[in-house]
């Protein structure tokens, strides 16, 4: 079994109104849009998605149409208290474990494919884009050091993790101390294999992100 949790409890304070995931894009909550995908995926078996408690009555039903099983349960202050309770849920049975951002609902088939598979064979994966900016330190309005991207990579989602690495990881590891699940996996030791994301596959986080989904979307619909 090949379970997805969808951390979707944050109340998006940067992009502002109502939380991002609740927002409408094209013709449905971007929550919907980013399950859907997991749930039209062939190796994908259930979803667990993590929500606000005064949102669970609300993305229950949203996430009506799902084909596979999905439970709607309470996350957390942070994404990686939700993540873990999302986790908290998965049967035993489960084999692999992807997580995913509620807010990336521009996640591909392919992307989702290479991570499974990276997960199966190596225990632990995560997509990434290499970063092709140049990356440079600023101080009071002026450009200090630049580092070299040699080697760079901007993470995304999703991450995949076997059922017991991720189990053991979050009970030894320091949930306060590590940024997502990679770094949970780092310190206790496992390799985390880099899998080729997607560009497109952004977080939507400010307003300008909000504007740029809207005019990919509309222009996917046009050309599917
Ligand atoms: N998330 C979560 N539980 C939290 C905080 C965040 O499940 N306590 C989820 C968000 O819903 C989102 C993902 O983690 O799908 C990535 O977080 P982010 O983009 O930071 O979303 P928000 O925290 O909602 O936005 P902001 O930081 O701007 O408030
Ligand atoms: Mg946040």
């Amino acid at each position: 079994m090949v379970a997805v949790v969808i951390p979707a409890a944050g109340s998006g304070s940067r992009l502002g109104g109502q939380p991002k995931q609740l927002r409408t894009l094209g013709n449905a909550p971007l929550l919907f849009h980013t399950a859907q995908v997991f749930d039209h995926h062939p190796q994908v078996t259930n979803l667990v998605i993590a929500a606000a408690e005064s949102s669970m009555e609300v993305y229950t039903e949203i996430l009506q149409p799902l084909t596979k099983p999905y439970e709607v349960v309470m996350g957390g202050a942070t994404r990686q208290e939700s993540v873990m309770k999302g986790f908290s849920h998965l049967g035993a049975s489960t084999s692999a474990v992807l997580i995913h951002d509620a807010a990336r609902p521009f996640i591909t088939q392919q992307v989702i494919t290479r991570v499974i598979e990276s997960t199966f064979t190596y225990g632990a994966a995560a997509a990434a884009v290499a970063v092709s900016d140049t990356v440079r330190y600023g101080e009071n309005g002026r450009f200090t050091n630049t580092i070299s991207r040699d080697g760079l990579y901007s993470m995304q989602t999703p991450q995949g993790f076997r059922y017991e690495l991720l189990a053991e990881a979050l009970h030894q590891g320091d949930l306060s101390a590590a940024t997502d699940d990679v770094e949970l996996m780092q310190h206790v030791g496992h390799d985390v294999c880099i899998v080729e994301g997607d560009p497109r596959n952004i977080k939507i986080t400010t307003k300008s992100d909000w504007e740029w989904a809207n005019q990919m979307w509309n222009a996917r619909e046009i050309h599917p």
